[in-house]
């Protein structure tokens, strides 16, 4: 059924989910939350990402593999309309979210932000309490919500709540690296998105806390649907369900683009792939 909630405007209708058959013949449903058509990506004119298509499958971790450069965050900034914000930045094609066109005029980016969050490399907690940090969202949109319930169920959803549930008025600042980016997570969580983009969330991280925001965002997979951009190849196979590989195009006059290579089933992609470049790279030879 459309849910009204995945609505982003009034003005637009949220899609039914696509019927597909399988082998045994029974009718399944395969949710697409984010739809790319032809999307090209430029900065200052140059194309940066070009003719990507590619959907992305509700309630499922989606990794976004390739060599630096090849435009896997200009990608990822594309779903929730992040690449707006960068003045030289510009696109063609078309990006659907549950059916909707979300660089249509009438869709506020917002709005659009509140329902897919974005979590960065680095995690950037406000200079302020851990409470007022998940807060933060919800006030900014005027969110008419129970904010202690908020901020605990974030807590909660992050997996940060027992360690911080004494000290909710303390600084953000001086907890650890991966309780920062947990504590990120429970900001992104706090505005009520179905999506969560993450852009390599666990590069600043050591490998205990690595591990435990791969933990989360597995844990997290059952009620959220997570595109999440990695150059550790392990950690796409550890949890990601779907990989798109991307690598850059040089043509004839030395112009470097972006492109995606194949997307499909992270165990396909890591152990037959079907073109020789996704081959070279996910065996480690170049990249
Ligand atoms: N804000 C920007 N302004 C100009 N060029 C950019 C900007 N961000 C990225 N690019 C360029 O776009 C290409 C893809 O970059 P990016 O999406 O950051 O790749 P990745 O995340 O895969 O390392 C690179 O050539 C990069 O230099
Ligand atoms: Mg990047």
């Amino acid at each position: 059924m459309a849910d009204p909630s995945k609505q982003i405007t009034s003005a637009v209708v949220s899609v039914e989910p696509v019927a597909t058959t399988t082998s045994a013949g029974a009718s399944v449903a395969v949710d697409t939350v984010l739809r790319t058509n032809d999307v090209h990506v430029f900065y200052d004119g140059v194309p940066a990402i070009k003719n990507v298509s590619m959907d992305i499958q509700r309630n499922r971790i989606t990794a976004l593999i390739g060599p630096s450069g090849c435009g896997k965050s200009t990608l990822l900034r594309t779903f929730n309309r992040m690449n707006d914000l960068i003045p030289s930045a510009s696109m063609t094609g078309e990006v659907l979210y549950h059916g909707q066109d979300l660089y249509d005029p009438s869709v506020d980016p917002v709005e659009v932000r509140k329902r897919i969050g974005m979590v960065f490399q680095k995690p950037n907690p406000f200079p302020k309490s851990i409470y007022d940090n998940v807060a933060f969202g919800p006030r900014v949109l005027c969110m008419k919500v129970d904010m202690d319930e908020v901020v605990e169920r974030s807590l909660r959803h992050a997996v940060l709540w027992d360690e911080v549930k004494d000290r909710l008025k303390g600084s953000a600042v001086g907890m650890s690296g991966g309780q920062q980016q947990r504590l990120c997570i429970a900001r992104a969580l706090a505005t009520n998105p179905d999506v969560l983009l993450m852009d390599e969330p666990c590069s600043a991280l050591d490998p205990i806390a690595t591990g435990r925001i791969e933990d989360l965002m597995v844990r997290l997979r059952d009620e959220y649907t997570i595109v999440v951009v990695t150059h550790n190849m392990q950690q796409a196979t550890r949890v990601s369900d779907r990989t798109a590989f991307l690598t850059v195009e040089v043509d004839e006059h030395d112009q470097r683009t972006g492109v995606v290579v194949e997307y499909d089933d992270t165990a396909k992609i890591f152990s037959q792939p079907g073109d020789p470049r996704t081959e070279e790279y996910v065996t480690g030879r170049i990249g």
